[in-house]
């Protein structure tokens, strides 16, 4: 079976399809309706979106008139980063699946453990809230599973300190190069599957010489070494990407990087990303 068609297996039983399409930074309306409805005629089965980045509306369209059943995707969607409150995120919740037209989501997780104005911001208490909020939502089956983003080490113990159930889920950004090591043996100790936002590191490491070396050995692209490491690794990479070509390119990842590649590709170190 093509990878694009397979799954991992969450905490709780429920099953998460091992690419997602990542919506961050794709325009609302058209371009964001456009993208998805491509992605999900080429196969994508998980669609990876958030209040904060205002695409919610033309992601649940675009699902909606795919004429694929509901059940067949599996959405997700972000608690922004700013609501730490209960009832705050009890609210932002039926908001989100109002603006997708859904009567339920397959993950809801908090998008950071800080505001984004204000990284670093001490929120253990807003956190709890909010994800005391999450776990009502769950056991109401509105949401089949919950989770964190951006949540280090110590994020999560104070969750798993305070609330009841673990998460199912901690997106993080994770691409050749970055070192994520700490956090992920930290979740694969406590059952917590990682996902891999940026994994091309937003375009950047497209021009790696070293990925650019591999690609060629493998005849493939450099995006394609950058997903298919991210799969051998055992996360799910959400790659984005507003081209039909490329989209499709994305999802053939049918191949196997050779053992001393992998260590090769681990050499890599830095992150590339410019956020100006
Ligand atoms: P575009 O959307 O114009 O295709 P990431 O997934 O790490 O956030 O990276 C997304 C960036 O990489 C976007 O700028 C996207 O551009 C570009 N991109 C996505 N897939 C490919 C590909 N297969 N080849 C080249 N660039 C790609």
């Amino acid at each position: 079976m093509k990878v694009i068609n397979q799954t991992y297996t969450l905490n709780n039983g429920v099953k998460i399809p091992k690419i997602g399409f990542g919506t961050w930074q794709i325009k609302p309306g058209d371009e964001t309706y456009n993208a998805v409805s491509l992605a999900l005629k080429h196969g994508y089965r998980h669609i990876d979106t958030a209040e904060g980045y205002q695409n919610e509306k033309s992601v649940g369209e675009a699902i909606r008139n795919s004429g694929i059943p509901r059940e067949e995707i599996f959405v997700t969607s972000k608690l922004e980063s700013h609501i730490k409150d209960y009832e705050g995120a009890l609210r932002a919740f039926d908001e989100t699946l109002k603006a997708l037209g859904f009567d339920y989501l397959d993950l809801f997780i908090i998008h950071a453990p800080w505001p984004w104005s204000e990284m670093g911001k001490d929120c253990k208490e807003g956190n709890v809230q909010a994800y005391k909020a999450m776990e009502e939502i769950y056991k109401s089956g509105r949401v089949k599973a919950i989770g964190v983003s951006n949540f280090s080490p110590n994020d999560i113990e104070n969750i798993l300190t305070h609330c009841e159930i673990v998460p199912a889920v901690n997106q993080i950004g994770y691409f050749i190069g970055l070192d994520q090591s700490e956090t992920i043996s930290y979740c694969e100790d406590k059952g917590i599957f990682v996902e891999a936002y940026s994994p091309l590191g937003i375009g950047y490491l497209l021009d790696n010489p070293i990925i650019n070396e591999v690609a060629k050995k493998y005849k493939v692209s450099p995006a394609q070494i950058c997903i298919r490491y991210l799969l051998q690794k055992g996360t799910a990479p959400l790659p984005k990407s507003i081209h039909e070509s490329r989209l499709i390119q994305n999802t053939e990842v049918d191949f196997d990087i050779w053992a001393d590649d992998m260590a090769l590709l681990d050499t890599i170190k830095g992150d590339p990303r410019r956020w100006s």
